[in-house]
């Protein structure tokens, strides 16, 4: 039984429903590839969830969070001594999820040098630490998560082929919520229900207009775009009427236009409206971090990535004018 809640109806999502359940069972290799914020965390949590593996634990290290130096030593664990710094001896995540399940996400990002290591762990199930030769047995069934396009990645030579084809036994692709707008309706009665709970709140009413509106936009954000969008209506608007925040109303994009593009332009974009409407305001309340669901470095590393240059917003005063502000008005009082 899943502990976490899997929202949709389509028949796109029920058919990786389906696949989750027939796949559960096995210890194959897993790729869950879709757009960002398509849930594929959420289906990563799903597999481990209906599979044998669920009394242990699911284990989950995102590549691109964490620098190539010591994604090592992450994944597989350190000796005392074995680098400056390393004090005492540390368990990877691969031994940490003995037994279970290990979701590596943005897989795209991981270092082509640590690539066979990964390889081999995967294909025998046996590592060694940094400054190890002992080696390590595990059992672990591994999950990986990409919203690049590994295949292109693979013939740019920037990933393995050999990896490419042994994570990808199992793949899983997940729809983008505009091709699957049968699922906004559940998804927003659920969202504003778990807001409303959550801020004290009652909204009884979702108006057939608001809802017009919502299948008819693009979500390049998918289900955590819409989600955050929700989260911001129902905060706020007073009210038991659920009415839409005014950046929604915009121009909703064609499917054919979309077609020809990739994961990393439906991203690109995305990002790019956002800052866009916090006047590239990142972090804060207020920021671009915040509305995405992002932790701000993982936005700015984003942004890096996507070649995305940070530009000053005006929403942010220098230090200097808000200490001169805050000068003349003590002085004025
Ligand atoms: N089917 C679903 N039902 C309810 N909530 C969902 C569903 N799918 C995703 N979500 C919610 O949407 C948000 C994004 O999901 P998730 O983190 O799994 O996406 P992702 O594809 O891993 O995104 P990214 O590529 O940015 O890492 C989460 O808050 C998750 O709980
Ligand atoms: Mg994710």
């Amino acid at each position: 039984m899943a502990t976490f809640d899997l929202i949709g109806s389509s028949p796109k999502f029920q058919a990786v429903l389906t696949d989750v359940d027939r796949i559960a069972p096995v210890d194959s290799a897993v790729l869950i590839q879709g757009e960002t914020g398509t849930g594929k965390e959420v289906i990563a949590r799903a597999i481990h969830e209906a599979s044998p593996r669920r009394h242990n634990r699911f284990i989950a290290l995102n590549c691109a969070a964490i620098p190539g130096a010591l994604l090592e030593s992450e994944l597989f664990g350190h000796e005392r001594g074995a680098f400056t710094g390393a004090c005492t001896q540390t368990k990877g995540r691969f031994q940490m999820a003995d037994g279970g399940t290990l979701f590596l996400d943005e897989i795209g990002d991981m270092p082509l040098e640590l690539q066979p290591k990964l390889l081999r762990a995967l294909q025998e199930q046996e590592f060694e630490r940094l400054g190890s030769n002992q080696t390590v047995r595990v059992n672990v069934r591994v999950v990986a998560a990409t919203n690049q396009e590994l295949g292109q990645l693979v013939g740019k030579k920037l990933f393995r082929a050999d990896l490419f084809y042994r994570l990808n036994v199992i793949p899983i692709c997940l729809p983008p919520l505009r091709e699957r707008v049968q699922d906004i309706l559940p998804l927003t009665e659920f969202f504003v229900a778990k807001f409303a709970a959550r801020l004290n709140k009652h909204i009884d009413l979702i108006p057939d207009e608001v809802m017009a509106v919502l299948k008819a936009h693009d979500w390049p954000g998918n289900i955590r775009e819409l989600q955050n969008f929700i989260e911001r209506a129902v905060l706020f608007w007073p009210g038991p009427v659920l009415r839409l925040p005014l950046d929604l109303r915009q121009p909703v994009k064609q499917s054919s236009e979309r077609a020809s593009r990739t994961l990393a332009d439906a991203d690109r974009e995305h990002i790019l409206e956002t800052l866009k409407q916090t006047s590239w305001l990142i972090g804060g309340q207020d920021g671009a971090a915040n509305r995405l669901g992002l932790p701000r470095t993982t936005l700015i590393y984003k942004m890096r990535k996507l070649g995305i240059e940070t530009r000053r917003s005006p929403r942010v005063r220098p230090i200097r004018q808000l200490a001169d502000e805050q000068r003349h008005a003590a002085a004025s009082c």
